[in-house]
């Protein structure tokens, strides 16, 4: 049997399409490599949102490279956001590579591999116009399962790379989404992550469409569904429907990533982000107000171009201010085609460096203090497997989206939920006693 082997970087939409592939592939007869050497299909699912991961995708290639020159019927597909920027040019400058699939490429993997099967090469980087019809096609399912409700995103936010490798936004439909939930959900699936770039403009592409916030309701009705969480909701649009359904319906998480950016509103604006600080701090307080034990987590990006002493200040401040449970962050990183590569990169790789450690350190010593709290309590974990790093103990996350690693002296299974009393609240994971 021939067999594929996935190597997926970026974000949760690039992880729920490397199982797509792999859906296409076991369709074909295929089975999953368990290492790299045994894949007769290599592919890389890249991400272009920062230069690191892009120059990333060029060494990981490297790695298939050799596994080709002792096996060189083996074949490799360059895949995802940097595939869709670079098409063609990537055929030329890697010449072991077989094909290039951008973004949309999926619907036609099928016939992209008969294509490559009979010795051709080829870039395939069209938009895909229809729908986001998936093959769920013995799609893989765990206790906390993603699901992409919607493609693209037309935000342009200044900086970002996403609007012109993800295209126009897109939404599902209702009954593809459902189906898939229930069949994750029959499947042992007790968690769902819906997935967007910004779920809040659900249903804005199609005819009569139902909205975000009623999506949310629909899928908690699924048989099954104990939790929903979604993933990303731009601020601008966090509207007050939302709110009341995070805290109407007890499936909902009090969960909520909200990304502000960066805390200055001269920074937002060329960010072209469209709210300022003060209009994101009124948000989340009324969400702070309206949910108890609201956990919040945001992104942000340091050293933007023109930011300045007094910019970066007040995204510590916003920091200090809103106290979140956890921060992504990252130095400022030109993109290719975007609005921002025509600002000046004028803030120095060194000054970038100082602003994110002291960030970092600053968001340290919150995530500390949040952290003691969770001493000595009982929380309810829903199980997702063995943990990583430690050896015979569980893995899981309570409600907030903590991590939870803890000991039991029962055999548990994934998809179950129970409570652990957390004896030693550590900074990046909780450990705990099962009870
Ligand atoms: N749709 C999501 C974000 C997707 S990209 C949203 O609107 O929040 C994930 C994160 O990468 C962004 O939130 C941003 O913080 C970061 N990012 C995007 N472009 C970047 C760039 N050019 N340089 C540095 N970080 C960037
Ligand atoms: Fe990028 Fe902004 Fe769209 Fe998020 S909302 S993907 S940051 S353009
Ligand atoms: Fe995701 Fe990176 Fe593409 S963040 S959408 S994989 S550019």
């Amino acid at each position: 049997m021939r067999k594929y082997f996935i190597h997926t970087m970026g974000c949760a939409m690039n992880e729920y399409d490397s199982l797509r592939i792999a859906s296409t592939f076991e369709k074909l007869g295929f089975v999953a490599a368990e290492e790299m050497e045994d894949g007769d299909y290599l592919i890389i699912n890249t991400c272009s949102v920062r230069e690191k991961p892009q120059n990333k995708a060029g060494s990981a290639i490297g790695r298939f490279r050799k596994i080709k020159k002792e096996r060189p019927e083996v074949k490799i597909g360059f895949c995802g956001c940097v595939a869709q920027q670079e098409g063609e040019k990537l055929l030329k400058q890697f010449t072991y590579i077989d094909f290039v699939m951008g973004t949309d490429g999926l619907f036609r993997l099928e016939d992209i591999i008969a294509h490559v099967d009979s010795g051709k090469r080829l870039c395939d980087r069209d938009v895909n116009e229809g729908g986001l019809e998936i093959d769920i096609f013995k799609r893989p399912v765990t206790a906390s399962s993603t699901v992409t409700i919607m493609k693209g995103c037309d935000n342009f936010c200044s900086y970002c790379i996403v609007p012109y490798v993800r295209g126009r936004e897109k939404s599902r439909s209702e009954i593809e989404i459902l189906d898939e939930v229930k069949y994750l959900a029959e499947n042992g699936a007790r968690e769902i992550i819906l997935l967007g770039q910004n779920v809040n403009s659900y249903g804005t592409t199609i005819d009569k469409s139902i909205t975000f916030p009623e999506l949310l309701n629909r899928v908690s009705e699924v048989d099954g569904v104990e939790r929903i969480r979604f993933i990303t909701s731009h601020p601008k649009d966090f509207s007050d429907d939302l709110l009341a359904v995070m805290r109407d319906n007890d499936k909902m998480c009090e969960y909520l990533h909200l990304p502000l950016q960066a805390g200055g509103d001269y920074v937002l604006k060329r960010m072209n982000r469209k709210y300022t600080y003060e209009q994101y701090r009124e948000k989340v307080l009324k969400a702070k107000d309206m949910i108890p034990n609201l956990a919040l987590s945001s992104d942000f990006i340091v050293g933007f171009p023109g930011e300045t002493d007094a910019d970066f200040e007040a995204t510590l401040i916003a920091i200090e201010e809103i106290r979140y449970d956890m921060i992504y962050a990252f130095n400022y990183s030109v993109r290719p085609g975007t609005k921002a590569e025509n600002f000046e990169d004028d803030v120095p790789l060194e000054v970038k460096k100082m602003r994110l450690s002291r960030l970092l350190d600053i968001q340290k010593e919150i995530l500390i203090e949040s952290s003691e709290k969770y001493q000595d309590q009982v929380i309810e974990i829903l199980v997702e497997g063995a943990a990583k790093k430690y050896e015979n103990q569980y893995s899981g996350r309570n409600r907030q989206n903590r991590v939870v690693n803890f000991i039991s002296d029962t055999i548990l299974s994934s998809g179950e939920f129970v409570n652990v009393k957390i004896t030693e609240p550590k900074q990046n994971s909780l450990f705990g006693i099962k009870i």
